[in-house]
């Protein structure tokens, strides 16, 4: 078959479109945080039951699921992911679908990944049936993206010795981009992390005998303006680098010299050698500056997170892939967010899109923002770019 004769094949009903908007909406109303995605997952569980051809892995995890769905005959083998995880955040949006769990809201729109996928399995369903899908697609629902430890749970739980997928996909809505509109960006288009906690270890006292004292407020004090100077005088100003210390904790509420003063960092970067860069000069910084004020000092790392990279031959096929949606591909400038689908690309080639989600003349609204909201209409798009992500590997598979 031809590619132009493939184009906006698969589309949502009115009735798989009010489905799966149903769907959205009970998420929405009922989101879960990172790791407590219980509902979610049985809500997931549910959907895909009704479907007799949808065959549920047996992954050891106690939220999220994986999926799978087989066509005739030979074919590739294709991973979808959708992240299902909600933030401690209280929603400002009136609608009728408001959140309804207290402090917590869909303000990343994994609502709408979840959806969306729900909605390209509804259309790979219907290809399966016409003959049109061959081979395997898994679809991952993750938890817990927020806080990127998600796929490392899953991955750590067994993911790549149930699937064994030859490519991956991956989206998320960007609410600078309207409805109707699909960035394919080729390079880095989310930031590597890295995520550290900074232990400086003193010896406290009376406060009025600094003398016998070593504080280790002072010193973390020192340690904040220092560590300002990595991304301003060690660092090519073409990369982009962030440092930026998130929390300090220490202090007494009398008169009393503290022990001990922790605080967090985040560091990110496009570009992974800056990020290199950028760590070593954190380690040094920080064990020299604990040192100068007679401190002892600890960092504790958590995983580095690699940055969401699209390879020029994944790119190549996923612009085919987001054309046949019908949708207009286009380009962005990379985020410094980050995104834990890139912990998949060391066991596949993948790609990640980013799907638009304001519609057009609506306010943006960006994510992690309480008045945050996704374009329901977008969620034939979202669907749509699923499916035809899994039906153009066939199409190459075959060709
Ligand atoms: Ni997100």
């Amino acid at each position: 078959m031809e590619y132009p004769d493939r184009r906006n094949t698969y589309k949502l009903t009115t009735e798989e479109y009010e489905k799966i908007l149903a769907f959205k909406r009970d998420l929405h109303m009922h989101p879960e945080l990172s790791g407590k995605e219980v509902r979610t997952t049985e809500k997931i569980r549910e959907f895909l039951s009704e479907i007799p051809s949808i065959e549920i892995l047996p992954l050891p995890v106690n939220t999220g699921l994986v999926a799978r769905l087989r066509g005739e005959g030979a074919g590739p083998e294709v991973m979808l992911r959708a992240d299902i995880d909600a933030l401690p955040q209280t929603e400002q949006v009136e609608s009728p679908y408001k959140s309804q769990n207290p402090g917590v809201m869909h303000a990343c729109g994994h609502d709408f990944h979840t959806a969306s996928l729900l909605g390209g399995i509804l259309l790979l369903e219907r290809a399966r049936k016409d003959g049109a899908f061959q081979g395997t697609a898994d679809f991952v629902f993750q938890p817990a993206e927020e806080g990127t430890t998600g796929a490392r749970m899953m991955i750590d739980a067994g993911l790549f010795d149930l699937i064994h997928p030859g490519c991956c996909f991956g989206m998320h809505n960007w609410p600078s981009v309207r409805t109707g509109n699909i960035v394919c960006h080729e390079g880095p288009l989310m930031s590597a992390k890295r995520n550290l906690e900074i232990h400086i270890f003193g010896a406290g006292g009376h406060g009025s005998m600094p003398h016998l004292n070593i504080d280790p407020i002072v010193c973390a004090g020192a340690m904040v303006q220092s560590l300002q100077t990595v991304v301003s005088r060690n660092i090519n100003p073409l990369d982009s680098v962030v440092l930026s210390i998130n929390m300090i904790q220490g202090g007494s509420p009398v008169n009393l010299v503290v022990d001990r003063v922790m605080m967090k960092a985040t560091i990110r970067s496009l570009s992974e050698s800056a990020l290199d860069r950028a760590i070593e000069r954190v380690e040094t910084i920080v064990e020299k500056t604990a040192q100068a004020y007679e401190c002892r000092s600890e960092i504790l790392w958590n995983e580095r997170i690699p940055s969401v990279w699209n390879s020029p031959e994944m790119t190549k096929i996923a612009k085919e892939c987001a054309a046949a949606t019908g949708c207009r591909v286009t380009d962005a400038p990379p985020s410094l967010a980050s995104e834990d689908f890139s912990l998949y690309r060391s066991f596949a080639p993948s790609f990640f899109y980013w799907v638009g989600s304001t519609a057009e003349g609506d306010t943006v609204e960006e994510l992690h923002r309480p008045k945050f909201c996704t374009d329901d209409t977008a969620l034939h798009y979202g669907a749509q770019l699923y499916a035809a992500s899994v039906l153009e590997m066939i199409h190459i598979y075959k060709s």
